[in-house]
């Protein structure tokens, strides 16, 4: 029987290694509803530096910004066909999916971002994140966010509730942001984000509520000229791939995985707070004019919409999220 020496063994185990290495190697597409420069990108591309890392150059992603692989909640059907490698969305589309996820759709429920982090970093952002796995076949790797949002238009100043009246709003497509907004005396109606510049810009319609790092990402100060720090919902962005590509993984790649969008996590949080504080003023500068209304109006007007949509969401959920107490 042939015998191998140590140097015919090393190279039979060194290409066996670089065959398996070979074999492992993967690029995953990403894809983001704003642009490079965006609060969402930040936490994309430091996850996709960690998975690179962490795989010694392996694993790699490949970011498709600005909705170029398509609207959001076609994004998270695709990540569960199968179609669609990863992507990171806000939750507005995700109630469609699972009802749980309403409750980032209810007006005032959280009132800080450390709030908002102790509840998702709980066993409650668990237990939505395996709800949206058994509903839509995508698994959230990492709670990212869009942040708190803020009423924009281009009709008038909002200094108290009933300068909404009448405006044409848009909304993500969400029932319980229809009945939000309308219970704040807008007309509003359901749009895809892809839609919603070009919707301001020609006046189909006239407002629309957003994070600070994305009015100022996709350009809003261009066609809305009033911003109200409204602050009506925080809006979560998680980070997902589809549950069948994950689980196609290696044991040893899911857990490069998991670990790279840890570590993305609480950097994509820090740069969301450090640009939503910072890129108010830069959209005064831009032009566009700041007002801070009371708020107590806003959440009385809106408490029938919680009242109504409560058992739907979960009231256990409801009363948890509200009741966390902020992460320290
Ligand atoms: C929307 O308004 O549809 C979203 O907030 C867009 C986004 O995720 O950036």
């Amino acid at each position: 029987m042939k015998k191998f020496t140590l140097t015919g063994m090393t190279l039979l185990a060194g290409f066996l290694g670089s065959a398996a290495a070979a074999q492992d190697s993967r690029i995953f597409d990403v894809s983001l509803p704003l642009g490079a420069e965006s609060h969402q990108a930040v936490g994309v591309l430091k996850f996709g530096e960690e998975l690179e890392r962490l795989s010694e150059g392996r694993l790699k992603i490949r970011p498709q910004y600005d909705n170029a692989l398509g609207g959001e909640r076609e994004v998270v059907e695709g990540m569960g066909l199968g179609l669609i490698d990863m992507g990171i969305t806000s939750t507005g589309p995700m109630g469609g999916f699972a009802e749980p996820f309403l409750l980032f759709d209810l007006p005032y429920i959280f009132q800080t971002p450390q709030q908002a982090y102790a509840f998702l970093d709980s066993e409650h952002g668990d237990a939505l994140a395996r709800t949206l796995h058994d509903a839509a076949g995508v698994k959230i790797l990492a709670w990212m966010e869009n942040g708190f949002r803020y009423e924009t238009n281009s009709v008038r100043p909002i200094t108290v509730l009933a300068d909404l009246k009448g405006i044409k709003h848009r909304t993500q497509e969400s029932s319980v942001q229809v009945d939000t907004w309308t219970a704040l005396g807008t007309n509003a109606a359901p749009m895809a984000w892809t839609e919603v510049y070009t919707a301001l810009q020609q006046g189909v319609m006239e407002s629309q509520e957003n994070p600070i790092p994305t009015i100022y990402d996709v350009k809003f100060y261009d066609v809305q000229k009033y911003l109200a720090m409204t602050q009506h919902v925080y809006s979560p962005a998680p980070l997902m791939i589809g549950a069948q590509l994950f689980e196609s993984l290696s044991p040893d790649d899911q857990a490069i995985m998991i670990e790279a969008a840890e570590i993305a996590t609480p950097v994509q949080r820090a740069a969301s707070k450090e640009m939503g504080e910072r890129l108010v003023g830069e959209l005064e500068t831009l032009g566009m004019q700041v007002t801070r209304p009371d708020l107590a109006p806003f959440r009385a007007a809106v408490q029938p919409v919680i009242d109504k949509w409560k058992d739907t969401v979960g009231a256990d959920l409801v009363d948890a999220a509200m009741n966390t107490q902020p992460q320290q």
